[in-house]
Parts: structure tokens; C-alpha cells; sequence
């Protein structure tokens, strides 16, 4: 179905679409995120887990979102009305779209609010970290979290950058930017590695992440690593859906995915290495949670050969990849502002970000002036990570794999991804009962019966 709008953009081409994906993909998750989970669930054991969850249940939804994005030719609401009437099946399949929109809304708040933490570390990391220990680093960033203005301050500038290149369209403003910011964060994740490699400990680096110690393997460890898989593919928050529909027919899907898939993973894998190849060379604790980036981290480069270089590439390296995931949580919002209501790109985009914005400044708050209002005992940001990160995420994810894998017309589903055979059936498979069967047991846990 055709938009309201008349013709939709399109990417200039498949790389294209690879490059913007894994832009999205790639991002705090994959720097921030995945480094500490690592450290703090038992190393090689998250690692493993985490690989075959990408695998088996991130790749199959990536594709079947992407798909559902195609062939409704709309933004996440619009399309799934669209699959849905094709599917001869009710309106409210839409509710997908709206759970998009909201989580990606929200997500970006907080989102943002974290991003300003990385961009004052990168101002920071330009006068160097040398001469402070562990104690001065940890005032530092509690220093941070204390100070609304400094807070409020970053998160706004970041919402900038990103209003800026949403305004300029999909392929003036969203394709430009990746194009630019994606090789140069590709390049300082290799410049990173090659300093792993020369100057740091990657042997114990690579004994951590993958040592295998099955004995490490638990219930929450699995849970944990099945949750992020999700965050880090960004999936079910729509914006792979409005990505995808912006695909050209006649692209491989399958293709396509499968190299986002190994550009987020890889990156995850290489930037972790370097990351406990440094902290393992300094002695320091791998395990220190979500502080490793920002306290531990810090205390390498204040030690480390070329370690204020070293410093500024990496925290250069962290925004870039904010950055372009952060672009990508606008874009569904205002592709359903344009589309729906004929409200005007710029105006869209401002509003959007407007109110993720305000909410973000909440967030903001809630490390400091406002950090005893809490509800289910959670400040607002653990509330807002909470709710969309591990609530909204995997229902959205639940009802992907179940409209692509029992709604959808088998024969339209096989036209639109582009698999035939055993390779259709596996994949088919996986969506119908591995993925809605793994989303349950991530949900079950999540509210407490399980885990
Ligand atoms: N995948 C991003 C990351 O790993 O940081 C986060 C993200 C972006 C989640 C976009 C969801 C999304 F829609």
C-alpha cells in the first residue's frame, strides 16, 4: 500500500541499507552495553549464549521485521495495517506499529541522556585522564550524574545533532550521515584492536570472552544474553520496519540481514576485546558493571601509552555510534507523523524529538533532584529502560514472529523474503516456534515468574 504522500524515498541502494541498519544496530549496545554484561555474567559463557541467541532468534526476527517493513511500503503503523488487511486479518495487527513508536520514543530519552554522558567524557578525554586514580574518576562521574545543568546540557546538544540530520531526509540526512559516520567509526574500532594488539593484553582479552567454562552458564545468564540480542539488532521498536520500507523491492533480505547481523556482532566482539585487553594489561576489574566505559576505562588511559590519543578515538568512537542509533529511533515517529497526518518532515522531526527531549529531561533528573521519586521501587530511567527495554521490546518481538510466522500468507511471505525450500522452512520455523517460545521465557522472567 502506497503512502498518503505519494512516493516514498527510497535508499540509493542496498549498501545503503546495510550501512543505515547496522548503524542503527551498532550503538551503546554494542560499546556500553555488551562490554559490561559480559564482564559481569561470567565472560565466555554470556558470550556464547549471546551468539547463538543472534543467531537463532535475533537474525530470523531482524528479517522478519525488515520484511513486514517492505512489503506494508509505510511507517510501522501503516504497514502493519497494510499486512494485516492483506493477511485478511484484524486492524489491530497495527498495535505493533503504535508499541514501535511509543518504545522508540521513550527509548531515545534516555537514550540521549546516556549519549551526553559520552560526549562529556569526549570533551573530557581531550585534556586527558592522567594523574587520576580510581577514587578521583569515581567522583568524576558521580560528579556528572549529580549535576542537572551538565546533564541537561549534553542530552540537549546530542538531541541536536540528531534533529539536524533527520530534517535532512532519508537519503539527504539519514543515508549522508551514516555514510560518513559509519566507515569512521569502523576505522577506530581497528585502530583500537591494532593498539589491543600491540600495546595491550589481548591473549587474556581472548581467553575471557572465549574460554568456554560451560559451568558458568545459568538461567539468568541466558535470559540476560536472549535480552540484549534484542536491544542490540534494535529490533521491534520499529525502526527496522521503517528501514525496511524504505528497501527496494528485489534486495536480498536474507542477504542484507545477515550482513547487519555480522557488522553488529562483529563490531560488539572486536571493541570488547579491545576494551578488556586494555583493563586486563592495567590489572583492573573487568566485572565493574555499567561504570567499565566511563570509571575503569579511564584509569587505562590514564596509565596507558598515547593513552589521551587513545581516549579521545575511543570516546569519538562510542557518540559516532550513539549517534546513528539515536537517528534511527526519530525516524519511525516522524515517518508516521508525515504519513498519517500530513504534518511537514521538519515540523515532525521537531516534534518528536521535542518530546523525547522534555521526558529525557526527567531522566535527567532522576540522578539527581528528582532521584527519590520512584514507582515498582525505580527511578525514572531504570523505569523507562525497564518498560521498553524489557517489557516493550519483547512483546513487540512476540507479535512479529507470530503475525510473519501464522498471519501472513505463506505465499506472500515466501515472495517477500526471498527463500525457498529447507532454507524457507528453517527460517519459517524459527519465527513460528523458536523465537515466540524464547520471547516467553525472556517475558516470564522479566515479571518475575521465571529466572
Ligand atoms: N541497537 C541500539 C544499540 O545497540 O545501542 C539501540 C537501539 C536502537 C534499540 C534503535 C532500538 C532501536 F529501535
Amino acid at each position: 500500500m502506497s503512502s498518503p504522500s505519494g512516493a516514498r524515498a527510497h535508499w540509493s541502494n542496498r549498501w545503503a541499507f546495510i550501512l543505515v541498519t547496522a548503524g542503527s544496530a551498532i550503538g551503546l549496545g554494542n560499546i556500553w552495553k555488551f562490554p559490561y554484561m559480559t564482564g559481569t555474567n561470567g565472560g565466555s559463557a554470556f558470550v556464547l549464549i549471546y551468539l547463538a541467541c543472534i543467531i537463532g532468534i535475533g537474525l530470523p526476527l531482524l528479517m522478519a521485521e525488515t520484511m513486514l517493513g517492505r512489503r506494508g511500503q509505510s511507517n510501522p503503523v501503516d504497514a502493519m495495517r497494510s499486512v494485516a488487511e492483506e493477511a485478511g486479518a484484524g486492524r489491530w495487527w497495527q498495535v505493533i506499529g503504535i508499541i514501535g513508536i511509543l518504545g522508540a520514543s521513550l527509548i531515545l530519552s534516555f537514550y540521549s541522556v546516556v549519549a551526553g554522558w559520552i560526549l562529556d567524557y569526549t570533551v573530557l578525554a581531550t585534556q586527558g585522564f592522567s594523574g587520576l586514580g580510581k577514587a578521583e574518576l569515581e567522583n568524576i562521574f558521580t560528579g556528572l550524574l549529580a549535576d542537572p545543568w551538565r546533564l541537561v546540557g549534553w542530552h540537549s546538544a546530542f538531541m541536536l545533532l540528531n534533529l539536524i540530520v533527520v530534517i535532512g531526509g532519508v537519503t539527504g540526512g539519514i543515508e549522508r550521515a551514516n555514510k560518513i559516520l559509519m566507515p569512521a567509526l569502523f576505522a577506530i574500532v581497528l585502530l583500537l584492536l591494532g593498539y589491543g594488539i600491540a600495546a595491550a593484553d589481548m591473549p587474556a582479552a581472548i581467553r575471557f570472552m572465549f574460554h568456554f567454562e560451560p559451568q558458568a552458564i545459568s538461567a539468568p545468564v541466558i535470559l540476560a544474553a536472549m535480552g540484549h540480542a534484542f536491544f542490540t539488532l534494535s529490533l521491534g521498536m520499529g525502526a527496522i520496519m521503517t528501514y525496511g520500507s524504505y528497501l527496494e523491492r528485489g534486495t536480498s533480505i536474507t542477504r542484507t540481514c545477515l550482513y547487519i547481523m555480522l557488522a553488529d556482532t562483529g563490531i560488539a566482539l572486536l571493541a570488547g576485546l579491545s576494551i578488556f585487553a586494555i583493563v586486563f594489561a592495567q590489572g583492573l576489574e573487568p566485572a565493574a558493571g555499567p561504570g567499565l566505559i566511563l570509571q575503569t576505562l579511564p584509569l587505562a588511559f590514564a596509565q596507558m601509552p598515547l593513552g589521551k590519543l587513545v581516549g579521545v578515538l575511543f570516546f569519538v568512537l562510542v557518540s559516532f555510534a550513539a549517534w546513528t542509533s539515536a537517528i534511527s529511533l526519530i525516524e519511525p515517529a516522524t515517518s508516521f507523523l508525515v504519513e498519517r497526518f500530513a504534518i511537514g518532515r521538519k515540523a515532525a522531526v521537531a516534534a518528536v524529538c521535542f518530546v523525547a527531549w522534555f521526558i529525557g529531561i526527567a531522566v535527567a533528573l532522576s540522578f539527581n533532584l528528582w532521584s527519590e521519586i520512584k514507582l515498582f521501587g525505580l527511578n525514572i530511567f531504570d523505569l523507562l529502560d525497564t518498560l521498553t527495554t524489557k517489557m516493550l521490546m519483547p512483546l513487540a518481538g512476540l507479535l512479529i514472529a507470530l503475525f510473519a510466522g501464522w498471519v501472513m500468507k505463506r505465499p506472500h511471505v515466501m515472495e517477500e523474503i526471498g527463500l525457498t525450500g529447507g532454507a524457507f522452512r528453517f527460517w519459517h520455523g524459527t519465527v513460528r516456534y523458536v523465537s515466540p517460545v524464547a520471547i516467553m521465557l525472556i517475558f516470564l522472567n522479566v515479571i518475575g515468574v521465571i529466572g
